[in-house]
């Protein structure tokens, strides 16, 4: 019998090595184009459509990679999406409801509705990770 230490010291890194392998493959597999801008039409693009609105971006599928990439927040010190940079990306934190801790206001979005499951907001997550590519 291998005494508990050895055990944990084994199991750890295996489990940590299969967790980068299984991100990595998730930030390879997210599609903007197929995977985030039905989100954005079907879920933020009714409030957040020419870009005059509260938010000042539009979201629908032609404007929103350009309204999002790079471009700075109106509401927090912070991009939309900074490629490579979830943190720092407030769109993310707008979706995951952390926004008030990176110095932003308002509400979490989208506004008065459930929030996007779990899955989802993974995804976004991942898309940002990898760099947020126009794929
Ligand atoms: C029912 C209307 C409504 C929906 C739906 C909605 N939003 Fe918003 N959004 C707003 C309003 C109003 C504001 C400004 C006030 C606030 O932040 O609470 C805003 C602000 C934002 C901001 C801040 C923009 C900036 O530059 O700081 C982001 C990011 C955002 N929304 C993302 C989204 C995303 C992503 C979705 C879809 C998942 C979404 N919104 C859905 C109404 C909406």
């Amino acid at each position: 019998v291998m005494p508990r230490g050895v055990l944990i010291a084994l199991a750890v890194p295996a489990a940590l090595s299969v967790c980068a392998a299984a991100a990595a493959a998730d930030a390879a597999a997210v599609s903007f184009s197929r995977d985030l801008v039905p989100v954005l039409r079907s879920q933020c693009a009714i409030c957040h459509l020419t870009g005059q609105e509260p938010g000042q971006m539009a979201l629908h599928p032609r404007a929103a990679y350009k309204s999002i990439v790079g471009a700075p927040s109106v509401e927090a010190p912070l991009a939309r999406v900074k490629p490579g940079a979830p943190e720092e990306s407030y769109l993310l934190r707008k979706i995951e409801g952390t926004h008030l801790d990176a110095g932003g206001n308002g509400e979490r979005m989208p506004l008065a509705q459930a929030p996007l499951d779990a899955a989802t907001i993974a995804k976004f997550r991942a898309w940002i990770a990898a760099g947020a590519p126009e794929n």
